[in-house]
């Protein structure tokens, strides 16, 4: 049977990886997790003083983003894809509030969205893939054969990342979370490289 090509985008926090997640184990598909990828590239900027006050130093991050190495393994205790940054097992670190914070600092910036666009479709390439994020269905595989675009008001989707971080034990409040995804929506839908918009021909899922 043919491996096709499953896109997911949408706002942050709607459950988007939660569908990929289950399309993926159900039709034995590999799940990609793209937002980790802008994560890791966040993360590795401020672990490298990049960021100060908000600003990112996009020269000295086009300098060696040659060099950042992002990659996905599979951890047979948890059964799922963990992100890789130059080496180090940091699937957790990226979902930190600071990284959340910074992320659409690197987002972006054209030079990092080739890259992780080209790294995301070599691990599509062949089929057999569910991918989550912003741009998959209209930028990364515009002609995957499903395409689904997800939204969900910005308070229930602040509640729902809301009580993931609580569970993680990190101590932030709703309304900081609410602020950060409302930010968060406007950046993504207005940068002018790639930005997120339903593709045509989308299952639109509320
Ligand atoms: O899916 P997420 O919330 O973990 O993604 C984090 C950020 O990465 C999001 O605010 C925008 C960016 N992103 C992107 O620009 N393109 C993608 N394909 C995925 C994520």
């Amino acid at each position: 049977m043919k491996r096709i090509t499953i896109a997911i985008d949408g706002f942050s926090s709607c459950g988007k990886s939660t569908l990929a997640k289950q399309l993926a184990h159900h039709l034995h598909y590999t799940y990609i997790d793209s937002g980790a990828m802008y994560r890791a590239v966040a993360l590795y900027a401020i672990e490298n003083g990049l960021v100060n006050e908000g600003v990112l130093n996009k020269v000295a991050l086009l300098r060696v983003l040659n060099h950042i190495h992002i990659g996905f393994e599979h951890d047979d205790a948890t059964q799922s894809s963990e992100t890789w940054l130059d080496g180090r097992n940091v699937e957790h670190r990226i979902r930190e509030m600071d990284v959340s914070h910074n992320v659409t600092l690197v987002s972006p910036v054209p030079e990092v969205r080739a890259k992780l666009v080209h790294l995301q479709q070599q691990l599509g390439q062949g089929g057999g893939v569910v991918m989550d994020g912003r741009d998959i269905g209209t930028v990364v595989f515009p002609n995957a054969e499903v395409k689904f675009f997800m939204t969900a008001r910005p308070d229930v989707r602040a509640m729902r990342r809301f009580l993931e971080l609580k569970g993680r034990g990190a101590g932030v409040s709703y309304e900081k979370v609410l602020a950060n995804i409302e930010r968060r929506d406007t950046d993504d839908t207005t940068r002018a490289a790639d930005p997120l918009v339903q593709a045509p021909g989308c299952l639109r899922h509320r």
